[in-house]
């Protein structure tokens, strides 16, 4: 019985050693996984931070160096001709006279024939530069561009703008938005940069320089709900030129993604709480004065400053966080502009 009773004791005893020799066993392994997950978090943290200071070294160089320095020579760069599309108007105009203002030729292009003689002489006249205009409506599709091709025919173009674009009356859900205004986004906002660019691509080639901005917009970036068609239709635009500019850099082309966020015209709802807000929402001319110093220098851009840590923001953030905030604030632009109608 005594003896019975060692050998358990014993037994309970080796029992009891090997537990605590696994257990110590384990927790030395884990120590070296969490050794290692520490690690690799450090990593990844370490490669988040850096990429967020160069994203603001970046910011810092493309927004605010070119405007300590002498300005580019746009003509001698490119050429002595632009052509803005949508020009009579918001980011248009204003990026047609800030070019204007450091001497180029503009030909503009938009719907209207008056606004475009008015607009065309007021640059003309302030800049004393020349103009020419050309008639167009892009919502017309196909039809539109032997003519805009012969008007360009000879002339030597520099830079081109493709500013013109359409937007929903407010936002809306996909089949709340008319059969019209989707054939219009296609039309307009994916068609006429295509091309507008195809048509001016080959005389640039040929003078081996020149310049193709595209202006997308901040809602290209993640999938927009309630502006399913137009953020869909600038993330083309934006896919689009940064392949060109795969395509054409070599052959001495700079073709820039421009991809502001919100800009004071009539396009954002004019009176809305967003033309509110100066240093977020800036006036055209802020903006295209702006814009313009980056040409040359960044392929893929907002054009200003506070768009840039906008775009930081939105590129760093998860896709349900922009969905979650898109869905409010177009929930409430399109119950301010409905409240509004009439
Ligand atoms: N405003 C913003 O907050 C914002 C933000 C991101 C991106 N964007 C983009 O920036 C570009 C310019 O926007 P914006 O706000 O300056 O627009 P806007 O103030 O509404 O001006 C639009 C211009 O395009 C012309 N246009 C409109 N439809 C046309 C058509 N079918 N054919 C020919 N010309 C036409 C208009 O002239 P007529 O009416 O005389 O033809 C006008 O000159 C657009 O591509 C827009 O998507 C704007």
């Amino acid at each position: 019985m005594r003896y019975k009773e060692t050998k358990h004791t014993e037994n309970c005893r080796v029992l009891c050693g090997s537990f605590v020799l696994l257990f110590f066993e384990l927790c030395e392994s884990s120590t070296v996984y969490l050794e290692t997950l520490n690690l690799g978090g450090s990593l990844v943290t370490a490669r988040k931070s850096i990429t967020v200071i160069c994203d603001f070294y970046s910011l810092i160089r493309l927004h605010f160096v070119p405007r300590l320095v002498s300005r580019a020579d746009l003509i001698k760069q490119y050429g002595r001709w632009a052509v803005v599309s949508g020009a009579t108007d918001g980011i248009g105009r204003a990026y047609a006279e800030e070019l204007a203002s450091r001497g180029l030729n503009i030909i503009l292009i938009s719907r209207n024939q008056e606004k475009l003689q008015m607009v065309a002489k007021d640059i003309a006249d302030t800049y004393k530069v020349e103009t020419d205009i050309i008639v167009a409506d892009f919502s017309s599709g196909r039809e539109i561009y032997d003519p805009i091709r012969e008007a360009l025919k000879d002339k030597d173009i520099g830079i081109l703008v493709n500013n013109v674009g359409v937007f929903y009356p407010y936002p809306q859900y996909f089949t709340q938005v008319s059969e019209d205004k989707l054939w219009d986004i296609i039309n307009v906002n994916i068609a006429a940069a295509s091309l507008m660019a195809h048509i001016v691509l080959p005389g640039m080639v040929e003078r081996k320089k020149g310049a193709v901005v595209t202006i997308s917009s901040g809602s290209c970036c993640k999938p927009t709900p309630q502006l399913a068609a137009f953020s869909a239709s600038k993330a083309y635009l934006d896919h689009f030129s940064r392949a060109l500019q795969y395509e054409y850099a070599s052959k001495g082309i700079f073709v820039q993604s421009l991809i502001p966020f919100c800009v004071a015209t009539h396009m954002t709802a004019p009176g809305s709480f967003l033309h509110k807000c100066p240093w977020l929402v800036p006036s055209p001319k802020v903006y295209a004065h702006h814009a313009v110093s980056t040409l040359g220098i960044s392929k893929r851009t907002t054009g200003y400053w506070s768009h840039s840590i906008q775009f930081l923001f939105a590129q760093y953030m998860p896709e349900w966080l922009w969905v979650w905030g898109a869905n409010i604030l177009n929930r409430s632009l399109r119950k301010e502009a409905l409240s509004c109608k009439p």
